[in-house]
């Protein structure tokens, strides 16, 4: 028997690796996903086999994590509860598509996970099992009956008398995860939401007042709704998000503090870091209020909501998202352009747009008479416009 194991090289997902032996008497394939989590990747190989692991695949799919992922949620302008940028929401369904295909390609009967039965996470994963190979046999040790290592010191001490090796094994204050497009922190301190975030929570920005007294602009191009270009350099999905990541982390953008609603029913408090994909999301909004028509514009509004809703909620391999894919595609035909921002001790400020497929019309907007504005016209539009109003108005007027 074997499992393929979605492992970070963490306290819980190394722990497993034992625990999976012992406990279903398997052998255990590690799968690390490449998603632009930096130094968490270092030697992450020698580490998976010496815990016990048969083999590793860590696979780099920072390309694949922002293009097919990220894009199309960025595209459809999706925020879940007006704040969260889904950082994590769509790592989790790419990361168990990979799982799924080296389960078939190694011949594994099952694959597991290290999240807890308290979070979104397992059930971003597991639907993902779900939607792409249901015969896989799913094991979620935080939710089996044999695991008896719920505490930080019990893990340890069971990885200790097995000889795993450990990063560290001091204090570990926040659950965090990170990728390409954010880090989120929670719990420790942050479990009082009446805590304002430490200082130094943050991990890919300065703080306000560290960031520069001077002001930074910027120029994102965008091509059918997807960000190609800084400052009219043509840069490559993984190099354009190194690089926002970079300015925006100076300028502190995008730090994020909420308490959110899960999908298993509880509230709870997340700080995020998310200074590239601010920058783009703030972008892409405002190059759309120029390229797209109000109608189409106000309806994307409503798919909008409904598009993070299925991001959050781990429904991603569905046809509802995919139809929505292609609504979203559609209205992205005409989104190219430039955005000129102006970052500012955590503010990002427009500075400008432009773009060939422009609906906006200077001649039109400004206050002479044209041959496409008549103002007589307003006139007739008004009347017809405002005649319920007219209507009701006199049947008050007849019943008093
Ligand atoms: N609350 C966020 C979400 O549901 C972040 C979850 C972070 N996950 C983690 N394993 N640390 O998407
Ligand atoms: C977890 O509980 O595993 C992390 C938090 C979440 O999934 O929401």
């Amino acid at each position: 028997k074997k499992v393929v194991l979605a492992y970070s090289g963490g306290l819980d997902t190394s722990v497993m690796i034992p625990w999976l032996k012992e406990n279903y008497g398997c052998e255990v394939i590690a799968f690390a996903a490449d998603l632009g989590q930096g130094e968490e990747l270092d030697h992450l190989n020698e580490k998976a086999i010496e815990t016990g692991a048969i083999k590793i695949y860590i696979e780099d799919l920072r390309e694949e994590f922002l293009k097919e992922y990220v894009w199309p949620t960025l595209k459809a302008g999706a925020v879940y509860e007006g704040k969260y940028l889904l950082g994590t929401s769509f790592a989790r369904p790419l990361i168990a598509k990979k799982q799924v295909e080296i389960a078939l390609k190694e011949g594994a009967d099952a694959v597991a996970h290290g999240a807890t039965g308290k979070g979104n996470d397992q059930v971003r994963f597991e639907l993902g099992y779900m939607a792409l190979n249901p015969e896989l046999k799913i094991i979620a040790p935080w939710k089996d009956d044999k695991w008896t290592l719920t505490s930080r010191e019990a893990a340890i001490d069971y990885a200790k008398e097995r000889k795993i090796p450990l990063e560290q094994t001091k204090e570990k204050i926040y659950s965090r995860d990170r990728n390409l497009w954010h880090i989120s922190h929670e719990g420790g301190d942050l479990e009082n939401p009446y805590n304002e975030p430490k200082d130094n929570i943050f991990m890919l920005s300065k703080t306000i007042e560290e960031a520069p007294d001077k002001p930074t602009y910027i120029e994102i191009g965008f091509e059918k709704g997807e960000p190609v270009s800084i400052d009219g350099e043509k840069l490559g999905a993984v190099e354009l998000m190194d690089k926002l990541n970079k300015i925006g982390g100076e300028n502190a953008i995008g730090q994020i503090d909420m308490v959110e609603n899960r999908l298993v029913g509880m509230k709870s408090r997340g700080v995020y870091e998310t200074p590239g994909g601010t920058i783009l999301y703030y972008a892409h909004n405002e190059l759309e209020r120029l390229c797209l028509d109000k109608e189409t514009l106000h309806y994307k509004e409503l798919i909008s909501k409904k598009y993070a809703e299925i991001v959050y909620n781990g429904t991603w391999f569905t046809p509802l998202r995919e139809s929505l894919d292609a609504f979203v595609n559609v209205t992205q035909e005409t989104v190219t352009g430039t955005v000129k921002l102006k970052l500012y001790k955590g503010n990002i400020v427009l500075a400008g747009t432009k773009s060939d497929y422009s609906l906006y019309s200077e001649e039109i907007a400004s206050f002479a008479d044209t041959e496409l504005y008549d103002q007589k016209d307003a006139n007739g539009f008004i009347r017809l416009f405002g005649l319920p109003l007219k209507v009701r108005a006199m049947l008050k007027n007849k019943k008093k």
